[in-house]
């Protein structure tokens, strides 16, 4: 067992919000999905308080390694989501963590209280990839706007709250620090990289319906191990670290990067049960860790830019 924020895990893989549809899973499985969980707690996808319907299609493009999505965060909005999904997800043998978005801090006031007096809710993770209605800065790019929003939230409730960064701003590592200082429990990354496909038939159109997209997968996996490295060196708070794991090699990388759980996203299209094969490869890598190590090793140089 190992603890995230006081809450116990079985072990450190986690799904990445939006990518496993844990109701769908329980049609397609039936009860074995409860019996082996594929993940050790299970995050929502983004709820919003109202509901929303999504981009327009197409909304995926497939890459040589990975994908773009611009599926816009369809959902029912929170009255929704507690009358149907909050039912069927309490019934999952994992921690549950519900993942929120608002474009105003009130908003997502509402939605951290609302989830925060419910018992089947063990943390709150703050999708910040949002642009502030009111200031037009996107929330999470920038440390004062994150600093805000957690001064606002933070009062509401007693439950970890996970801020979740986005890679699309100048220093995720600033931004992981201001939410620190303000009270996050802990910080996950990477979100996706904003990317686009030009349509194949009709020159200077994008493909996607929303215009851009994001970009995950295999693709994004270094970007996401040098953003964890660096966010390490910054924040001792917990970091969940995700971006292209396929397999229990990528999550050990990522670990030995800082991150304290590895969460797994679009493997999970190839592989419903990719977390179980990935935390079990992990395992093994665990058991064989002293193969290779020898003495210990002297520190590393700290990061360098590219040239
Ligand atoms: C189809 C799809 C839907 C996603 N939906 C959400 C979402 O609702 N909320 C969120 O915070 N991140 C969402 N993400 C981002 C993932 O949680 C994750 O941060 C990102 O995909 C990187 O991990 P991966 O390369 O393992 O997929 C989504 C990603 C994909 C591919």
């Amino acid at each position: 067992m190992i603890s995230f924020c006081g809450i116990e895990l079985r072990h450190p893989i986690v799904n990445a919000s939006g990518t496993f549809d844990a109701i769908a899973a329980r049609r397609a499985f039936g009860d074995a999905l409860l019996a082996e969980f594929p993940f050790a707690a299970f995050v929502s996808k983004t709820v919003t308080l109202a509901p929303r319907q999504g981009n327009p299609p197409p909304r995926l493009w497939e890459l040589g390694a990975g994908m773009i999505n611009s599926i816009g965060l369809p959902n029912k909005g929170l009255e929704g989501y507690l009358a149907h999904d909050l039912p069927q997800l309490a019934e999952l043998p994992v921690p549950l963590i519900v993942n929120v978005m608002g474009s105003a801090a009130e908003d997502v006031v509402r939605l951290v209280e609302a989830f925060g007096d419910r018992d089947e809710v063990a943390a709150l993770e703050l999708n910040v990839s949002c642009p502030n209605v009111k200031t037009g800065l996107l929330m999470g790019a920038d440390p004062g706007e994150t600093a805000a929003l957690l001064d606002a939230v933070r009062p509401h409730t007693r439950k970890p709250v996970i801020v979740k960064l986005t890679p699309n701003c100048a220093s995720p590592a600033a931004v992981a620090a201001a939410a620190e200082q303000h009270g996050a429990d802990a910080v996950s990354l990477i979100n996706t990289l904003r990317g686009m496909a030009m349509h194949p038939r009709r020159p200077g159109e994008p493909w996607l319906g929303g215009g851009t997209g994001g970009v995950s997968g295999p693709a994004v996996r270094a970007v996401a191990l040098a953003q964890v490295r660096e966010v390490r060196e910054r924040v001792r708070i917990p970091i969940v670290g995700m971006g292209g794991v396929q397999s229990g090699r990528h999550a050990r990388d990522l670990l030995d990067a800082g991150a304290d759980l590895v969460a797994v996203g679009t493997e999970t299209f190839r592989d419903p049960l990719a977390g179980a094969r990935i935390a079990a490869e992990l395992l093994r890598i665990g058991a064989n860790s002293g193969m290779f190590t020898g003495a210990p090793q002297p520190a590393r140089p700290r990061i360098a830019q590219g040239g």
